[in-house]
C-alpha cells in the first residue's frame, strides 16, 4: 500500500483532520507524542488493531496502550477505576505516563492481549491530542517501529521501519522525551513500576508510597517467568551490530575502547575526543534528559558505522536515567561488561 504521508509541521489542521478521517474508516496511522512516534488504531476496532500487530510483525501475546485525550474518556475505556489511578492522573497527566487499569466492555480484546487489564494514557502531545478529540476515538498505540528495533523519535525512523505497511504517517517534529512512557500497574496488591520512563521512581514515590519497582526492570526474566508487562519479556531497541553495556568510570571507558578491534563506541559527550575507534556521542553524562531523547537515534546510527561490535557507556541510574538505562540493557540483550 501507499503510505500517506501528512506535513502536520506546514499543513497542521488538513494533516490532523485526515489522520483522523482514516482512523474513523478503520485505518492505522502513525503520529507524534511527546514520547516517541506511536502507531495509532480505534482501541474499538478489533480489525484495526489487528493491522497494526501485522504491520509492527508484534507478537500476539503483547498488549497495547490505549490514549486518551481527557480525563473524561477514561470511564470509557478502563472500569473499577480505582483512587489511587486520580491521584496519579492529577500529578502525571496529561505526560509520559501510563497505568494498568482493569478494562472497559468497549475496548477490543486484541488491544489487551486476551488480559483483563488495559493500559492508558494521556499524552501532553498537541497533535495525538486533537486527532483523539476530532475521531473521538480512544487510539491504541504502540510504538511506531518494527518490533525489536529502536522506538522511533523522528518521522524519518517510521519511515524507515513502515513505510507501505500502514495507511499514512503524520510527520511532526522530533520527540521531546525521546523513551516510552512510565508504566505502572495499579491492579495488583500494591501499584507497580513496569517500565520506568520521565516520570521517574521518585516522582511515583510522592503519590504512591507503596510502590514497588519490578524485578524486571533491570533483570532478565528467568526462563518461563511470567512478565508483569509482556512487552519486557521480548528483545527489544536491538541494532543490527552486537551491543554490550559498559559500566565504569570514564578513563576506564575510553581505555576499553581504544583497545579493541572492529567496533564502535556509543560514549559521552565528555569522553568523544578521547576514544580512537568509530564513535558516537548521546549527550552528556551528567544530563539524563539530553540522553533519554537521543538514546534511540543513536541505537539506529550505529549500523552506518559498519563494525562487529558496539560498546554502549552505561548512564546512571538516576532519574530518567533509569530509563535510558533500562532500554540500553535490552539493546544488549543483557550483556555487561563490568570494568
Ligand atoms: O510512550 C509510550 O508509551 C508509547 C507512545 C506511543 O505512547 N507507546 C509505547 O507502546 O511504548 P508499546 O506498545 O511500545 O509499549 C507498551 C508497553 C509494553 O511493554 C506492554 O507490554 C505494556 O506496555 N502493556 C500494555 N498493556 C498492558 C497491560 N494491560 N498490562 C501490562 N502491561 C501492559
Ligand atoms: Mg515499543
Amino acid at each position: 500500500m501507499e503510505t500517506k504521508k501528512l506535513d502536520a509541521i506546514n499543513d497542521y489542521g488538513n494533516s490532523v483532520n485526515r489522520a483522523s478521517e482514516i482512523l474513523k474508516s478503520g485505518g492505522i496511522v502513525a503520529l507524534p507524542t511527546e514520547t516517541v512516534y506511536g502507531l495509532a488504531a480505534s482501541a474499538y476496532s478489533d480489525s484495526a488493531i489487528k493491522a497494526v500487530f501485522t504491520a509492527k510483525g508484534r507478537p500476539q501475546d503483547n498488549p497495547l496502550i490505549v490514549h486518551i485525550s481527557s480525563l473524561d474518556m477514561l470511564k470509557d475505556v478502563a472500569c473499577d477505576i480505582p483512587d489511587a489511578a486520580y491521584k496519579c492522573a492529577e500529578k502525571f497527566w496529561p505526560g509520559p505516563f501510563t497505568m494498568v487499569l482493569p478494562k472497559g466492555d468497549k475496548i477490543a480484546n486484541s488491544v489487551s492481549a486476551g488480559l483483563n487489564t488495559v493500559a492508558v494514557r494521556y499524552p501532553s502531545e498537541k497533535t495525538i491530542c486533537d486527532i483523539i478529540s476530532l475521531s473521538g476515538l480512544p487510539l491504541a498505540a504502540p510504538s511506531a517501529n518494527t518490533s525489536g528495533r529502536p522506538s522511533p523519535t523522528t518521522a524519518a525512523h517510521v519511515i524507515d521501519d513502515l513505510d507501505g505497511k500502514i495507511d499514512a504517517v503524520v510527520i511532526g517534529g522530533d520527540c521531546a522525551v525521546g523513551v516510552e512512557s512510565t508504566v505502572v500497574s495499579l491492579v495488583g496488591d500494591c501499584p507497580r513500576l513496569l517500565r520506568p520512563g520521565a516520570v521517574t521512581p521518585e516522582q511515583l514515590k510522592k503519590v504512591l508510597p507503596d510502590l514497588v519497582i519490578d524485578d524486571a526492570v533491570l533483570e532478565q526474566l528467568r526462563e518461563g517467568e511470567k512478565a508483569a508487562s509482556p512487552g519486557m519479556k521480548y528483545k527489544h531497541y536491538a541494532p543490527k551490530t552486537e551491543a554490550f553495556l559498559v559500566e565504569g568510570c570514564s578513563n576506564s571507558f575510553v581505555k576499553f575502547v581504544n583497545q579493541k578491534n572492529d567496533c564502535a563506541a556509543i560514549c559521552f559527550e565528555e569522553e568523544y575526543y578521547s576514544i580512537n575507534v568509530p564513535k558516537i556521542s548521546y549527550g552528556s553524562k551528567r544530563n539524563e534528559g539530553t540522553l533519554a531523547q537521543n538514546v534511540f537515534s543513536v541505537l539506529r546510527d550505529v549500523d552506518a558505522l559498519d563494525v562487529k561490535e558496539v560498546y554502549i557507556h552505561a548512564p546512571s541510574k538516576d532519574g530518567v536515567g533509569l530509563a535510558v538505562y533500562n532500554r540500553l540493557i535490552r539493546a544488549c540483550a543483557f550483556k555487561v561488561v563490568v570494568l
